[in-house]
């Protein structure tokens, strides 16, 4: 087999295995070409792990999708990576699919392969392709984990699609059909990829709660890839900082990990029932103050104050929340009135099978690795 390559160096951003998965399965066709090969997990990456590198390197970035766009933590990794400058580069995501009987759905993209293409370009490297593979979503804030029967039959179909890319994209060719088949729907959904990466991830950071079933074996701390629960009051609290990659929800051995929905319907509540019409009245005073009650400035202000106000207010009602699940009966009531509690409501787990490439060691579904091979 002709090798167009030397190396091929993976970075991917993975909270429940579904793109760490991915980046394995490319793993396995290019060790069939031979290459020399290293694949980490974006946080644990140590650039001397490939000091060995001569000759071509292929470098792919492989991520979830959140909120049509990439993860901040991998979009930082980004802005800062210069390794192998002018190299050939792979920008590649998993998204939220479906299975309806016999059909396979596509998630949506919105912008999180063209942004990130578009920052390696500016930074001189040359898009060979960019792909989206459709797995199960882990969202398990918003729907219970998807069926084991269904994950399965996912996973089946977008790894022998993923080895068919990979055998391409190792092969030296473009590979960017897929990447555009939802271009319009990408472009309406922008905005709202704006909206989550200012505002909405933030506030999804402050609805994650632990229960009266924790334990404070502190391995959810240990295993975040930001860092971001802490020990507050003897209790996990979550930071700002949290990305909602569901990591921690799904590794939890005592399922203790929980998204406290009636907190966020009542926040949501008071917000917007309470809170907004008071603020949208002192806006409009300010407005004819300042700007002679100018619509668009009352519109463009409005929109900051809000979305400020929110953030605060999350924040605040957050605080709240875990003070008040140091009480027992509180946290049983906050507990059995969340979504996630109820046995119904699965976790999600990509399936771990054995894999048959030696090198490739089978691992846990959620624990993030480095790994030269
Ligand atoms: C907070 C959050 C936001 C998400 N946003 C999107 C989205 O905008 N579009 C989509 O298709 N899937 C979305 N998903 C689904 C995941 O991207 C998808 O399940 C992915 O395969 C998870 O990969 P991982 O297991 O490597 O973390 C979202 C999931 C989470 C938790
Ligand atoms: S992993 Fe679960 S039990 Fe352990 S500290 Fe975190 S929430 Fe508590
Ligand atoms: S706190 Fe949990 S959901 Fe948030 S980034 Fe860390 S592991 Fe992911």
């Amino acid at each position: 087999m002709e090798k167009h390559y030397d190396n091929l160096l993976i970075i991917y951003c993975s909270g429940t295995g579904n793109s760490k998965r991915v980046s394995e399965w490319i793993v396995q066709e290019a060790q069939s070409r031979g290459l020399k090969i290293h694949v980490s997990s974006y946080h644990q990456f140590n650039p001397d792990d490939i000091a060995g590198f001569k000759g071509k390197t292929l470098i792919g970035f492989f991520s979830a999708t959140h909120g049509f766009n990439m993860p901040h933590s991998m979009l930082k990794f980004l802005f800062t990576f210069k390794l192998f400058k002018g190299s050939d580069v792979f920008i590649g995501n998993t998204r939220a699919g479906m299975k309806l009987s016999k059909l396979f759905l596509p998630g949506l993209s919105g912008i999180a392969m063209y942004f990130p293409a578009l920052i390696m370009l500016i930074k001189g490297y040359k898009i060979k392709a960019m792909y989206p593979v459709d797995l199960p979503s882990n969202w398990i804030s918003l729907h219970p984990g998807i069926r084991r029967k269904v994950v399965d039959s996912m996973v089946q179909h977008y790894e022998k699609l993923t080895k068919r890319f990979a055998a391409k994209v190792l092969s030296g060719k473009r590979v960017f059909l897929k990447s555009f088949v939802l271009l319009p729907l990408d472009i309406l959904v922008a905005p709202i990829a704006i909206g989550y990466y200012f505002v909405g991830r933030f506030i999804l950071a402050k609805t994650f709660i632990a229960n009266y079933n924790c334990n404070n074996c502190g391995l959810c701390m240990e295993q975040c890839p930001t860092q971001s629960i802490i020990l507050e009051h003897n209790r996990p609290y979550w930071k700002f900082t949290c990305e909602s990659c569901m990591k921690c929800m799904n590794f939890c051995p005592e399922r203790a990990i929980e998204t406290a929905h009636s907190m966020v319907f009542l926040l949501l509540f008071v917000l917007i029932a309470l809170v907004n019409p008071y603020l949208s009245a002192k806006v409009t005073d300010l407005v004819a103050l300042l700007f002679s009650g100018s619509k668009l400035a009352f519109e463009s202000l409005y929109f900051v104050v809000q979305w400020s106000v929110a953030l605060v207010f999350f924040f605040l009602g957050y605080k709240l929340l875990h003070y008040l699940m140091r009480f027992p009966r509180i946290n049983k009531i906050i507990t059995f009135t969340t979504l996630t509690t109820w046995k119904f409501w699965r976790r999600y787990k990509i399936p771990s099978r054995v894999s048959a490439n030696p090198h490739v060691s089978a691992h846990s579904d959620v624990s993030a690795h480095s790994q030269s091979v």
